[in-house]
């Protein structure tokens, strides 16, 4: 979704607030917009598209040491150079970039008698600020008195052009990083963006409002009380975020997979190979009689994994929701629930707004996340950490896994707690499901191969499985069709016959997965179905199933952990299908990174 970057200090901010909307792009966006200000003119440079487009509509000859930078994902207002951000005031006197829903912006603009010239609930703030600043005669009083009547999500960077010297930024619900420099300091949505200009952040909390100076930062709440906050380090590598040999983030994290299985068993065991997981986890999974798993798409597929472990190995019913559709339609809660959220980015909002009701109601949360200080961290009562590594590309690879071998980790500890007998080692298989997973990268012109064998101008393609495969299945669905268009579906291997067969012809793609012994000849028997109708059939099957006339044959894990190893030649698959499309692989059309609208 949208990205803030802003600047204030000695350098030219053109090239950092540039730099920083492209460390943006993988949020997702559709235009962009930077704001520079010299002495007391404002330069405005908007465009629909891509960072390119407006690195080269800037005029690059603008001296300017304060700037404020935006990527905008649109919600209200179609996307165009009008509605992107920065939007400025009537007199020209105020300019603000936003990220977040105003949700009371037509209130606003009745109440306030406000014409805009944009569609969007952005241009409603920064004109509120010059409709109170006429009022007040004080920028800093009618920026805080605009926040209080605002309802909704907002991160906010506004510039003056009777004060170069000040950066007026927001924050409620939507994220927001102060980056403290030597001389200058930044805003960004988040570190990644102003990483190569410093390391050192300060969160902002909702409901609070910061004046950057160069040199200084000054926190308060909206009834003006001063906060005092530490800064802390950021702990990415710059390396991390960038794509180094490869073409595409996508491909990096599918290789980076077995390090961060790796990773996750450092992180989760101490020197003596004992699982080491926060007491107060173990209290909350050991007290409660049901688990709540909240999560939106890749996550969520990953959370019906960990229903099967959470289930066969630590006995407790899980019941695992789709975020958006939980919010509004919640069912009959147990006695004592425990509530686990799981994303990547932390801050969907869909999920936080599960969160946020839970938490009202007094239940406990546990975030599972890639991003420990996310809105979605801060906000549960305990949080596990993925340990994968900033996950650049909007499809979602070894966050998901990563997922899945987290769960793992945590339905063995609270099995342990239970005193349950276990003929499992999560260490163990996971360092074996690492390996494999390494063997599958390895052989990426076989999955290429493979597209172009089955899927090569295929308008749709159907994925089967039955248990942990269907699991699979709905994922490899998803990357399909999130990256490449191709119209996919991930089906129980068995409901096929139920209807959806009807759209099986002559070449219809079918890939099943056979990887579960109990129901290795119930997919087999499916497969059949479908080819007799005339479907391109092709069977990934773990070792030791029947495998003589199958395309590939998965390097042998542990039942329970087979969906960390089929997933990857469906990620690869998905990949080469986009990149034989010419599709921008890493960044697909329409979808964003990090959904912080509901
Ligand atoms: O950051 P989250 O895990 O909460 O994000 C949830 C989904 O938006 C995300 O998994 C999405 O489905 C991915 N693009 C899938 O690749």
């Amino acid at each position: 979704m949208c990205g803030i970057v802003g600047y204030i200090g000695q350098n030219q901010a053109t090239d950092i607030l540039l730099y920083g909307l492209e460390k943006l792009e993988y949020r997702g966006y559709d235009s962009a917009g930077i704001a520079l200000m010299n002495d007391e003119n404002i330069h405005l440079f908007k465009v629909k598209g891509r960072i390119e487009a407006l690195r080269e509509r800037i005029n690059h000859r603008i001296h300017a040491t304060t700037g404020i930078g935006h990527t905008r994902w649109a919600t209200h207002g179609a996307p165009s150079g009008v509605n992107a951000h920065p939007h400025q005031s009537p007199s020209g006197r105020y300019t603000l970039v936003h990220n977040g829903v105003i949700e009371n912006y037509q209130a606003l603009k009745r109440d306030y008698l406000i014409e805009t010239v944009s569609d969007t609930d952005t241009e409603i703030v920064v004109q509120l600020v010059e409709k109170l600043n006429d009022t007040y005669a004080d920028t800093v009083k009618a920026f805080r008195e605009a926040m209080r009547l605002l309802k909704g999500s907002y991160a906010i960077a506004m510039i003056d052009s009777e004060d170069p010297d000040t950066l007026y930024v927001a924050k409620n619900k939507s994220p927001l990083l102060i980056g403290l420099g030597d001389g200058f300091n930044v805003v960004a949505s988040d570190a990644m963006a102003t990483l190569q200009e410093t390391d050192q952040y300060v969160e902002i909390a909702d409901g609070e409002i910061v004046l950057v100076q160069r040199d200084r930062i000054d926190i308060q709440t909206l009834d003006g009380t001063p906060v005092q906050r530490a800064p802390y380090t950021a702990e990415i590598d710059l390396s991390d975020i960038e794509k180094g040999t490869y073409s595409h983030f996508m491909l990096k994290e599918i290789d980076e997979q077995p390090i961060v299985m790796r990773n996750i068993m450092n992180a989760y065991q101490n020197d003596h190979d004992e699982l080491s997981l926060d007491p107060a986890i173990r209290s909350a999974m050991t007290a409660c009689d049901r688990i709540y798993i909240i999560a939106c798409g890749t996550s969520y597929h990953a959370g019906l994994v960990g229903k099967s472990l959470l289930e066969k190995l630590a006995h407790i019913p899980v019941e695992v929701h789709v975020a958006s559709e939980f919010s509004y339609n919640m069912p009959l809660l147990s006695e004592k629930p425990l509530f686990i959220f799981i994303s990547q980015s932390g801050e969907t909002a869909d999920s936080r707004a599960v969160l946020v009701k839970v938490k009202e109601m007094g239940h406990h949360a546990l975030t599972i996340t890639n991003v420990p200080g996310s809105t979605l961290s801060r906000e549960a009562d305990h949080t596990l950490h993925l340990h994968a590594g900033p996950e650049i590309a909007v499809a979602s690879t070894k966050a998901y896994t990563a997922q899945i071998a987290v769960l793992a980790i945590l339905a063995v500890d609270t099995a342990n707690e239970k005193g349950i007998e276990l003929d499992f080692n999560p260490m163990q298989e996971l360092a074996i499901v690492a390996n494999a997973m390494e063997v599958l990268t390895d052989q990426k012109p076989t999955f290429e191969r493979l597209v172009n064998a089955y899927l090569p101008t295929s308008r749709n393609a159907f994925f089967i499985g039955r248990s942990a495969d269907y699991y699979v299945s709905l994922e490899a669905a998803l990357k399909l069709k999130e990256i490449s268009y191709i119209q996919a579906e991930g089906f129980a291997g068995g409901e096929l016959k139920h209807g959806t067969i009807a759209l099986i012809e002559d070449g219809t793609p079918v890939i099943a997965l056979a990887t579960q012994k109990d129901v290795n000849g119930a997919i087999r028997g499916n497969v059949q179905e479908v080819a007799a109708r005339g479907a391109n059939t092709m069977v990934i099957s773990m070792k030791g199933l029947d495998e003589a006339d199958d395309a590939f044959v998965l390097p042998e894990v542990h039942e329970l952990l087979t969906p960390l190893v089929s997933v990857v030649p469906m990620q690869l698959i998905a990949y080469y299908a986009a990149l034989y499309r010419g599709c921008d692989v890493d960044k697909p059309r329409n979808l964003a990174k990090s959904v912080t609208v509901e």
